[in-house]
């Protein structure tokens, strides 16, 4: 056999262990980078577009440093306001504020002897910012309405999606603070500049997937692979990892992964402008778009609730990823809620 026709073997054994795939050189030469850095103290800046793996990264860091022993403490700047952000990050003491009914420790205090994660970081306020900067300078804080100052002994890693060069150059973000946290800068390459990579990942996340829906699947056509291969991948890995999930429910009843299982998202947006992937969300009776041996209603069904759970159950992130109305997932919704099917909560 050869040709797009040909079946690669996924080694279900060998892929579990599998944990950090970087099988193309551009990435095998940022681990090592990556791994000599861990050992020194210094601030790291990882910058990637979104998906690419820089709280994967972080993770490694931190597990290849000496403070491994302890937790990794990480905090999500986008998704605080400036107000709640400042009390999770340095804490609070009762009564600091209306509201504070109890003492808080924040993130600095909790990672204290390990590592703390700012996530993306160019997201946070001017005034966050300035006290961000007096923290990473003196390495010393108080807490919001303390008055005994704190010393810190922690390794901090900031990551971005944007390129924070430029959002200082817009002056969104300042120039003090951005030499504080590019001590040692690293790029993660987009998953189309490392596109040995996209193989292995498949494997890996292929077999992770049959592994955790319980199915056959134990190979995978050449021409899947190609297909994987070509593509543009704007969602890097993460898009990666939908792809290779929703493969493993489409395949579901076979054992070999073909390019029919394959939705990458550039084709849910084509279906959606036609009938196709779209039509088959929305309409009960169409029967004959999705391959594969199971009900079609299962595997709306799946695709339905796997994508909820993927956006935390948000409805109209998950109508905009499968290019159907928002109307649509809420009647689907409360059809499986009326049959007893537990829905995520958005
Ligand atoms: N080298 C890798 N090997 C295997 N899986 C990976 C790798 N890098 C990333 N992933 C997986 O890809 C997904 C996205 O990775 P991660 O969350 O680290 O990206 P990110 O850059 O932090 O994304 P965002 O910018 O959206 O926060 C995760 O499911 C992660 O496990
Ligand atoms: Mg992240």
């Amino acid at each position: 056999m050869g040709g797009s026709g040909q079946i690669i073997v996924i080694e279900r054994e060998v892929e579990r262990g599998a944990g950090i795939v970087a099988r193309d050189p551009a990435m095998r030469a940022l681990l090592k980078i990556v791994e000599n850095v861990a050992k020194a103290p210094s601030t790291v800046l990882l910058q990637s577009e979104s998906g690419a793996g820089k709280e994967v990264i972080s993770r490694h860091i931190h597990n290849c440093s000496p403070r491994s022993s302890m937790e990794m403490v990480a905090i999500n700047c986008a998704a605080l306001p400036s107000s709640l952000l400042e009390s999770e990050l340095f804490g609070h003491e009762r009564g600091a504020f209306s509201g504070a009914v109890d003492r808080h420790i924040g993130v600095f205090e909790r990672a204290q002897g390990s590592t703390l994660l700012l996530d993306e970081v160019s997201e946070i306020s001017p005034e966050m910012q300035a006290k961000l900067l007096r923290v990473l300078q003196e390495r010393k804080m108080y807490r919001v309405g303390g008055r005994s100052e704190i010393s810190l002994d922690i390794r901090v890693i900031a990551t971005t999606n944007r390129d924070l060069r430029e959002y200082v150059d817009q002056g969104e973000f300042r120039l003090d603070l951005y030499y504080r946290l590019n001590v040692f800068p690293i790029r993660i390459p987009a998953l189309r500049e490392r596109p040995d990579d996209v193989r292995p990942l498949m494997l890996h996340y292929s077999a992770k997937f049959a592994d955790q829906f319980g199915s056959a699947i134990d190979g995978i056509t050449e021409g899947a692979l190609g297909r994987l291969e070509s593509y543009p991948w704007p969602g890097n890995i993460r898009e990666l990892v939908n792809v290779a999930e929703r493969a493993a429910i489409l395949a579901m009843g076979e054992t070999v992964i073909t390019e029919d299982h394959l939705v990458l998202d550039g084709d849910v947006a084509i279906a959606a402008q036609d009938p196709g992937f779209g039509q088959m969300l929305e309409d009960d009776d169409l029967v004959s778009f999705l391959p594969g041996s199971e009900p079609l209603t299962d595997v709306r069904r799946k695709i339905i609730l796997g994508t909820l759970e993927r956006f935390d159950g948000n409805r109209t992130r998950t109508a905009e990823a499968l290019g159907v109305s928002l109307r649509t997932i809420r009647n689907k919704i409360r059809h499986y809620r009326a049959r007893g099917i537990d829905v995520p909560d958005s």
